[in-house]
């Protein structure tokens, strides 16, 4: 195979723009053959340009022309064509998050696998940011010491009523399983879990439908306990402006922040524990260097990690993002607003069938009459976060 035929279903903001990555030809090694999509008469313009049009998944899946599968649909169908595309052969890049609740995720990941021959990756972008791998770089080398705080403040995924009555799967039980932790916050959540590990147990007040009318969460405060003794806050709220994106993680031997795009490390001279048994004086701190990281972001991150999914189909390069990982956000997402509707504290691994069940529940007790709307005028891409 000298070039992966890749179909894309799902052509909405985030299947067109793939399209046009692989158009404009950022991917090498991957060609765009087929787009499919539940309306297919949206898509002529691919149709001109010779790529084959399909109605839908499974037939673009069961036709032939595809080595490779890119699932950019609403996030419940991620898992049923993700596998009907494994078991038809075909490579697979899903949209994150990889499902929408995280029994759905094992049935996905149980079926991958059986394929082991087929890759699978999950789009996950910030993992080829540059600042976000240098903080698990230092992180994972030990140069913050023991981890004591880990302290997330996501805010800035403001979402107007326009955003959420543009799709009719959007901010419903049924169509997306979720709110902002799952959609919005599933890129922050991978992150925090690929750079800290994953938090033992965690406590949550939500906002359902608190600043839109929608009736899944759209703010969350979440109180986290790590297995290596740290603690740590995860807020977020699509309704603040201006909202903050600052992430904070301490450790004895000293602190890392980024917030709007800069790095600064602020290191110890002698680690804090240190330093508490040791001073003879009350209130000095340790001397501290502040550090500032100058690094640039990633400029294409998306066709980077579509770049890496075709170079493992050909070559065997390692992926950036197995789809597999994407289990940790999934189930952060559903255990951070699972604890809020129990209110109470939750423990990890959380069990995902007592959470399809309640969601199942929350499924069929929605009475909320959903608007939709289209949406025009928006630079999509201007709506990616770091
Ligand atoms: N990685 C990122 O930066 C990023 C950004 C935005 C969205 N996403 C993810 O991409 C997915 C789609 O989000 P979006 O904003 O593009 O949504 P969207 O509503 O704009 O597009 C979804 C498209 O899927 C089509 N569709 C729905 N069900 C289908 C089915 N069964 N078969 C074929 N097509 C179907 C719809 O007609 C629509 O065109 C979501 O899972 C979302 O989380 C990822």
């Amino acid at each position: 195979m000298k070039k992966v035929r890749i179909g894309i279903v799902g052509m909405g903001n985030m299947g067109r723009f793939h399209a046009q990555d692989l158009l404009d030809g950022k991917v090498d090694g991957g060609e765009l053959v087929a787009v499919a999509s539940t309306s297919p008469e949206k898509l002529k313009e691919y149709g001109e340009q010779g790529l084959k049009v399909f109605d839908g998944g499974e037939e673009m899946i069961q036709s032939g022309e595809i080595d490779a599968i890119v699932i950019a649909t609403p996030h419940y169908q991620h898992v049923s064509l993700g596998m009907q595309a494994l078991d038809a052969g075909l490579h697979l890049m899903v949209e994150k998050p990889i499902a929408a609740h995280k029994a759905d995720a094992e049935r996905l990941i149980a079926k991958a696998k059986e394929k082991e021959d087929l890759v699978f990756a999950g789009m996950f972008q910030l993992r080829v940011e540059p600042r976000y791998r240098k903080i698990k770089e230092l992180v994972e080398a030990g140069e913050l010491g023991q981890l004591m705080r880990v302290v997330w403040i996501m805010t800035d995924w403001f979402r107007s009523d326009a955003y959420y009555q543009s799709g009719g799967w959007r901010a419903t039980w049924k169509g997306e399983g979720g709110g902002v932790l799952l959609n919005q916050c599933l890129h922050q959540l991978d992150a925090m879990q690929w750079m800290v590990g994953m938090p033992s147990k965690v406590n949550s007040q939500v906002g359902i439908g608190k600043w839109h009318d929608i009736e899944v969460e759209d703010d969350v405060s979440c109180y986290m306990e790590f297995p290596h003794g740290a603690s740590g806050l995860f807020l977020t709220s699509t309704g603040e402006t201006p909202g903050s994106n600052r992430l904070e993680i301490s450790g004895t031997k000293g602190r890392l922040l980024l917030e709007n795009d800069r790095l600064v490390f602020t290191r110890n001279a002698v680690p804090s524990d240190e330093w508490c048994k040791t001073s003879k004086i009350g209130f000095k701190q340790p001397e501290t260097t502040v550090e500032e990281l100058d690094i640039p972001g990633a400029e294409a991150p998306h066709s980077i990690l579509m770049t890496n999914f075709t170079n493992a189909i050909l070559k065997g390069e390692d992926l950036i993002a197995p789809g597999e990982e994407g289990l940790g956000s999934v189930e952060l997402a559903n255990a951070m607003l699972f604890s809020g509707l129990l209110e109470g504290p939750l423990e990890l691994p959380m069990d995902g069938v007592a959470w399809e069940d309640k969601l199942n529940e929350l499924i069929a007790g929605s009475t909320h009459e959903k608007k939709v709307v289209e949406l025009s005028g928006d630079d999509f891409s201007a709506s990616f976060r770091r």
